[in-house]
Formats: C-alpha cells, structure tokens, sequence
C-alpha cells in the first residue's frame, strides 16, 4: 500500500469511527475546517491534557491561563500580523490552481534531498559495513553537486524573501524548473502577498463598527497579560506561561486533511528569560520538546529538527520538530527564540511600561522570550497516521486469513482506555460487567458491548484503538477473574477484577506518559 493509499484509508476511517467529520458536511463542507466526532474529541482533549500536565505540573515555574480570541486590533499591529503576516501566492494559469510559492520552492528542495538520500542508501547497500555516509556525503561528486544546487536555491530564497522581492521568488521558480502538479506546466501568474487573518466587526451598529481579528496564534493573548500574571502570580524569571486555544489562518492552500486547517487549535508556552540568556533556554527546550514527544512511545526515527535558514521577523533562532507523515516529513512543533520583539512593541504601541525589575540584578529590563507552539489537530493527525496499521491475522475459525483494522494509539492517549465485554447476554455476565464499569468510570474511559462474537468485538475495539478488552466469561462468574486482551499483542491472560484499577492506573494514565519525560 503506497503512502497516497494509506492516508486516503485514514481519512474514511477518522469518517467512519467518528473521530473526525467534514464541517457542515450535510451542505457539501467548508474546506479546511473539521469538526470532532465522539472518538475524535476524545483523543484531542487526551493529547491536551497530556501537553498541560507536562507544562503546569511538571515545572514550578509555569503557569497556564485562558485569554479571549478577540483582541484590541491594536495587538495585530504591534506584533506584525497586520504589516507582514503575509504568504505569497502563485497561480497556474492552466490548472488554476493556486500554491503558496514558499512551498512550492521548499517541495523542490525536498526532491533534491530525496536524490542525496537515495545516492546514500545505494553505496550503503554497496559497501555495507565499511560505509562511511559522512565520508561519502563530502566526496561524492553527484552528492556534492545536488548539495550546491540546494544552498543555491536556498540563499537566493532567503534573499529574495528578505528584501520582499517577489519577481526574484517566481524567478526561482522559473529557473528551477519547477512544475505545477496538476497540470505539469510552467505557465505561472505574478507571485502576490496574501495576508491570513480572518476580520470581522464588533459593534452592533454598522458605521461605527471596529474591524477586529480573529488570532493567527495564542501567543499574543499571553503578551498582553505578561504583567497582569507576573504580578499577580509573583512569578520570577525565568517563568513560563501556558496557554491552549483556537487560533485562525485564512490559508492559501488548505490541504492534507487536519494538517492545514483554516480553524485550528495551539498549545502554546511562552517562557520568559534574562537577555542574552535566552539561546541557552531555547536549547533546553528543544530538548525537552522533542523528549515529550518521544514519551509517547513512538518511534525516534520518525522525528527530525528542521532548522529555519529564514527566521520571522521577531525571531534569532527556530526549529521546527517535523513528523514523519505520511505525506512526509512536515511540521508539528515550533520553536522559537522570540527575543524581546513581542513585549516592547506592544509597549510601543500601548504607551504603558512593560518592564521586569530583576531583583537579584538590581535592574529592570524587557525580558527575552522562548517559545513553544505545537498544534493540537497536526498531533491528532501525528497520533492517527503512526497508528494506523493494518495486519494480516488468522481467522477466528482458524480458516484462512483475515486484516485486522488496529490503531497503535499510546494507551494513555486512546478514546477508550477498557472495552467490558460479556460473552454471552445472560447468566449475570451484563450484570456483572456493569457493575466492574461502575467500579472503574470514574477514572477511565470504558465501553460496553454485547454484540455479536467476541472476535468481532475485539476487532471493533482495536479499529478506534482501545488497548485492553476484558472479557466476563462462566469462570468470572465462579472466581471473579477475567480475560484482558492486549490490542498490540492480541496476547489473553487472566487476572482478577481487584487488580484491574492497578494494572491501568500503570498503563494508560497520563502519569504513565509523564514519568518518561
Ligand atoms: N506563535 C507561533 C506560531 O504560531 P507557527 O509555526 O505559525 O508559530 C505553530 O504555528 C504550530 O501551530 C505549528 O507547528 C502547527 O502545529 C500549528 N499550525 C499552524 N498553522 C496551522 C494550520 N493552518 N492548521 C493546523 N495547525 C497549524
């Protein structure tokens, strides 16, 4: 199955299992907005309680708050949003499609890299354990001239986008070459500003009503309230503040499902430091992101940094940490060293004082900012693709064989955590499963099901990702033990209903995922 395939698969299955819907799908959709279904809300709420645990209880230091969407307007002018918050497009005249020039550049030098990548792995193959990549990679001629023809295009983008020039950008595009995908011409429209914030008015009266914003990002909500939480929480530096919430883009090219969405949710955390100390805070947290993401159990080789060669106008250094997806590496996370941009233009701009007086220092000064932003819907998406598995098993009957439909969600972070299943409808077994659900509701999400056979109930479970079933069966009902089934393994064992709080508090608790941070 090619990776076009299998993402096509997740989607009618996300449909499916209701984790996640078209919006206003009876009317033909809105295009890049989604909405969560049971399953869906389930999981997104799981991953954000994993995020805030892992800010709030975990680090003295932060603290997390709640601020509107709708801000001053002046906030957008201070941050930049509204002078430079700007994506420049291009349109093929023959396919009419539209893209954002900046990726169609960046695809480019991804296939590029794609050629380094599989020269590697041929002399790999070749010379096995006598290889040397980093060796290879410097001599190598075919290597080295794909690595000019990248440092190329990418100097002159980062020029071009630095002085604005967008003739110089589609002339990249025109002498690379490079093809719409639709219709595999050239033929390429001027390259134009587009600017992604959504407006609407606030004022019940048209003439005097204001033109405000819907927020590009949570960030600002926590600049403007920086004193407001220092003071009012006493907070020393360095000291963080965490926030999750909806934020909104009107993008170009909405594509790959949940991935780019035009309503969407941020976790965000901006961490406030000492100047000229704030390097050595974004590499500390660069670390400890990426050390978050892997306690969730999945595999390293399929996280990577991305550095930026072009830093936003208030950074002086950014990572992305890209996901493996099964459209490729891409973005999940950014982070950034936002220096002292964001709380001394809006002290700019609102004429009030925003200022730390450091009292181990005896001075006063505008903090430097570290940043943390990571999407919630692209971690639904992270969590859904790397789970997403389908297997060939034996039939029940032992005839034949069968795919097994599972997804490989961290147990902590599943809809479902117990599937309480009786084998037959009487001699007590739904009574007595009820009564282990009443037991255990409190602390864990677990479903109920008494229909049909017991393998197609296991198969149902392990399609919305359910890691452990219990089954009630007559030696229940004699010594009040039961079956649990593991998703992964499909392995049985048997246990008593007393230790079953035990053995899921140490499993699918969100503590489970935090104590491997
Ligand atoms: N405050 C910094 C900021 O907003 P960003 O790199 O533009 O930085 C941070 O966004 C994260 O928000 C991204 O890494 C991504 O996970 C998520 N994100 C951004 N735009 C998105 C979109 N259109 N749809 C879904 N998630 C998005």
């Amino acid at each position: 199955m090619t990776q076009e395939e299998l993402f096509k698969k997740l989607i009618a299955h996300c449909k499916e299992y209701g984790f996640i819907f078209p919006s206003s799908e009876i009317y033909d959709g809105l295009s890049a907005v989604y909405d969560y279904g049971q399953l869906g809300a389930e999981l997104k709420n799981n991953i954000k309680k994993y995020w805030w645990e892992s800010m709030i209880l975990l680090n003295d230091n932060i603290v997390g708050i709640d601020a509107a969407i709708f801000m001053h307007p002046r906030t957008w002018e201070a941050s930049g949003h509204v002078g430079a918050f700007n994506d420049p497009l291009i349109d093929n005249k023959d396919s009419k499609k539209r893209y954002r020039a900046d990726v169609l550049i960046e695809d480019h030098i991804q296939k590029i890299e794609g050629k380094i990548k599989k020269e590697t792995e041929k002399a790999e193959k070749k010379f096995g354990d006598s290889f040397d990549k980093e060796k290879f990679v410097a001599t190598n001629t075919r290597v080295i001239e794909y690595q000019k023809e990248i440092d190329v295009i990418k100097a002159r983008f980062v020029a071009a986008l630095d002085k604005s020039d967008l003739d110089e950008v589609r002339q990249i595009i025109i002498d690379n070459e490079i093809v719409c995908p639709v219709s595999g011409t050239r033929n390429w429209t001027e390259v134009r500003q587009f600017n992604l914030m959504f407006e609407t008015k606030m004022g019940s009266v048209s003439e005097d009503a204001n033109t405000i914003y819907l927020r590009p990002e949570t960030a600002q909500g926590i600049f403007v309230n920086f004193l407001n939480v220092q003071k009012s929480g006493r907070m020393k530096i360095p000291f963080g503040i965490a926030q999750i919430g909806k934020a909104f883009r009107n993008e170009i090219v909405a594509r790959q499902f949940i991935f780019r969405m035009r309503e969407f949710e941020q976790m965000e955390m901006q961490f406030f430091v000492r100047p000229g100390s704030e390097l050595e805070w974004f590499e500390k947290w660069r670390e400890k992101r990426l050390r978050w993401h892997l306690a969730m159990g999945i595999n390293n080789d399929k996280y990577r940094f991305h550095k930026h060669d072009k830093l936003a106008h208030y950074a002086n250094a950014a990572y992305d940490i890209e996901f493996k997806f099964p459209f490729g590496f891409k973005e999940v996370e950014g982070i950034h060293s936002r220096t002292d941009f964001d709380l001394s233009s809006h002290a700019k701009f609102s004429g009030k004082k925003i200022t730390y007086f450091d009292t181990e220092l005896n001075q006063s000064y505008t903090p430097y900012v570290v940043e943390t932003s990571v999407g919630v819907d692209r971690m639904v998406l992270l969590i859904l693709s790397n789970g997403y598995t389908e297997e060939k098993v034996k039939k029940d009957d032992g005839e034949g064989e069968d795919t097994r439909i599972v997804l490989n969600i961290p147990p902590a972070l599943a809809p479902v955590k117990l599937a309480v299943l009786p084998l037959i409808r009487k001699e007590g077994m739904p009574e007595k499963a009820e009564k282990i659900i009443q037991d255990l509701k409190f602390e864990f999400n677990c479903q109920y099901d008494e229909k049909d056979s017991i393998g197609r109930r296991y198969r149902r479970q392990d399609a919305i990702g359910t890691p452990y079933c219990i089954t009630i069966d007559h030696q229940t009902m004699q010594d009040d033990t039961v079956t649990i089934r593991h998703r992964d393994t499909m392995k049985q064992e048997r246990m008593p209903i007393s230790g079953l709080t035990e053995f899921l508090q140490k499993r699918v608790s969100i503590k489970s995922m935090l104590l491997n941070i």
